[in-house]
């Protein structure tokens, strides 16, 4: 398996796949790096669909603006932020969660507070907007570290952010509570694997105060 540092400089984004199985062994070890991903407040908000079918492939092609490699691909990831993952009582849930894991007793400033924590944990819903910003920033550190894990397994992937949402929330039959983040097409790099892809310089991305 790649080390991280290699897996960010090989993941490219594939859009050309064999048709080779994938085994769902693979696809588990993908999905567990995703799982272990930060999130604020530790609310893990992101949810999987994992899909094979060919028929339901077809669909999703059509709904990612009929991009040819998400039907190609034999395995597709549509991936979800859940709204009621932050919901009062999930944040409620979480909170315990992190005072019995012993996390709390590791915090700093405000957050070491008990009263300032438990007046966090009961404010109201954040407007919608400002969740789905929040939730899917979250959602998004999941997705990445499937896409490299994935990448460290031998499999090529890309991130597909085209899609018409509330297709692909019908197709599947999820509520509105569900909000489509990205679809990770998954599979075997048919051909060569392209050359690193133009990047910013180092000195064009820091900024100077
Ligand atoms: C949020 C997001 C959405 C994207 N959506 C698409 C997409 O719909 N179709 C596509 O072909 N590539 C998509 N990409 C891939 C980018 O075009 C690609 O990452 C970028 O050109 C750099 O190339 P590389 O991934 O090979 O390094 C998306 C990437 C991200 C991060």
């Amino acid at each position: 398996m790649l080390s991280v540092k290699e897996a960010i400089e090989m993941r490219r984004s594939i859009r050309h796949f064999r048709p080779d199985n994938v085994p769902d062994e693979l696809i588990k070890q993908v999905l567990e790096a995703a799982r272990l991903a930060p999130s604020g407040s530790n609310c893990q908000p992101w949810r999987f669909l994992v899909i094979r079918d060919k028929e339901v492939k077809k669909e999703l092609r059509r709904i990612c603006l009929e991009q040819r490699f998400v039907e190609e691909a034999p395995v597709v990831i549509a991936c979800f932020a859940d709204l009621e993952a932050y919901s009062k009582e999930a944040r409620k849930k979480s909170h315990q969660e992190l005072i019995d894991s012993g996390v709390t007793a590791t915090l700093s400033g405000r957050f070491a507070d008990p009263k300032y924590r438990a007046r966090q944990v009961s404010l109201p819903t954040p407007p919608r907007q400002e969740l789905l910003r929040f939730l899917i920033a979250n959602t998004f550190i999941a997705i990445e570290h499937l896409v490299l894990m994935a990448t460290a397994l031998g499999l090529g992937t890309c991130w597909v952010g085209a899609f018409d949402a509330s297709a692909l929330n019908r197709l599947f039959g999820l509520s509105d509570n569900l909000i489509p983040a990205a679809v990770i097409p998954v599979g075997y790099a048919a051909g060569e694997i392209p050359p690193q892809r133009p990047r910013r310089s180092l000195q064009e991305i820091l900024l100077k105060p």
